[in-house]
C-alpha cells in the first residue's frame, strides 16, 4: 500500500470555495442563522449538519456546538462526572482538554504516552487502579491512535466511561472502526486548523440516547428539541427535565437564587407544576 505523506502547512488553510460561499451566502439572505428559526417544516442548516454528521460518522445522534472544547466539557457533565471527580487523560495534549475538565468541575490525572506520542497503557491501568477514576478522555494526538484493542480492555476491566477526543482524526480509523466509536461519546472541532473549517466549531457524537438528551440541554436547549437534526425522541427529553425539576425543587428550597428560577423556569416548569408528586 501507497502511503500519503501530508506534505503542506498544518496552519495555513486552503481558501474557501466559491460552491462554500455562495451556500453561505444564500443562508445569510435568509437572514434565518439562528438553528431554531426556521420556517414551516424547514430544517435549519445546523440540523442539517447533525444529520450528515450523524451518518458520516455512523452514530445515532449528533449535536452541533461552539467548539470542541465546549462539546468536550459538555460530554463530561452528561456522562454524569461529579464535581472534583478524577478524569484520565493524556499528559501529551492540548490545553483546552484538560480546561474541559475543569469547565466540568473535575480533576484531570495524566496518562504518560510513549514513544510513539499514544497513551502508555500500563500506565493508565495503574492510574485508574490507584485513583479509581471513572472517567477516560482519550486524546487522538495528531492523528496517532493507540492500540484500541488493548486500551478497550482496560476500559472494561476498569469500568471506565471513554470519551473519545477527536479533534486530531475525524475520519480516521482503526481497524476498520472510525475513530470516535469506542467509547459512550466522541467530540471534534472544526475550528479553522482543522479536518473541516468553520473559523470555530465542534460536534459531539454517540449513540445513547440519555446521553445526547442531556448533551442537548447542557448546550444551552431548553425547548425545540424536535429541531435538533440528529437527536433522541421527544420522551427521552422529558425523563430528563424531571430529574431537573427535582433538582431545582431542592436547590430551590435550600438556597432561593435568580439563577435558580432561571433554570426552573426554562426546563418547562409548566410541564410538571400541577403534579410534582408525579415525580
Ligand atoms: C487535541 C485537541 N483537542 C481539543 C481541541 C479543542 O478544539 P476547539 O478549538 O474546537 O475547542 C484542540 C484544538 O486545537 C485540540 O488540538
Amino acid at each position: 500500500m501507497t502511503r500519503k505523506i501530508f506534505s503542506r502547512p498544518f496552519t495555513q488553510q486552503e481558501a474557501i470555495s466559491q460552491e462554500a460561499i455562495d451556500a453561505a451566502t444564500e443562508v445569510l439572505k435568509t437572514g434565518r442563522l439562528h438553528r431554531y428559526n426556521t420556517i414551516e417544516d424547514e430544517l435549519s442548516q445546523v440540523s442539517l449538519l447533525e444529520q450528515e454528521y450523524a451518518s458520516y460518522q455512523g452514530s445515532r445522534y449528533c449535536l452541533a456546538c461552539t467548539s470542541c472544547g465546549y462539546a468536550l466539557s459538555i460530554s463530561l457533565k452528561a456522562a454524569g462526572l461529579e464535581s472534583d471527580e478524577y478524569v484520565l487523560t493524556n499528559m501529551y495534549t492540548l490545553a483546552p482538554v484538560p480546561g474541559a475538565i475543569s469547565n466540568a468541575g473535575g480533576r484531570a490525572i495524566f496518562v504518560e504516552i510513549n514513544e510513539n506520542l499514544v497513551l502508555d497503557l500500563d500506565d493508565l491501568a495503574q492510574k485508574a487502579t490507584s485513583s479509581g477514576a471513572r472517567f477516560l478522555l482519550l486524546s487522538h494526538m495528531r492523528g496517532h491512535i493507540v492500540d484500541m484493542n488493548k486500551l478497550m480492555r482496560i476500559v472494561q476491566e476498569k469500568n471506565l466511561v471513554l470519551i473519545e477526543d477527536c479533534a486530531h482524526t475525524m475520519g480516521a480509523k482503526w481497524e476498520q472502526k472510525k475513530s470516535g466509536n469506542f467509547g459512550l461519546a466522541a467530540c471534534f472541532s472544526t475550528q479553522t486548523y482543522k479536518h473541516l473549517n468553520s473559523g470555530e466549531g465542534g460536534l459531539i457524537t454517540s449513540d445513547n440516547a440519555e446521553f445526547m438528551a442531556r448533551s442537548i440541554v447542557l448546550s444551552g436547549s431548553y425547548m425545540f428539541y424536535e429541531r435538533h437534526g440528529a437527536a433522541p425522541e421527544a420522551e427521552v427529553f422529558s425523563d430528563i427535565h424531571k430529574s431537573l425539576f427535582l433538582l431545582c425543587c431542592l436547590c430551590l428550597e435550600k438556597k432561593p437564587s435568580t439563577q435558580c428560577w432561571f433554570s426552573f423556569s426554562h426546563y418547562h416548569l409548566s410541564k410538571f407544576q400541577h403534579s410534582p408528586c408525579a415525580l
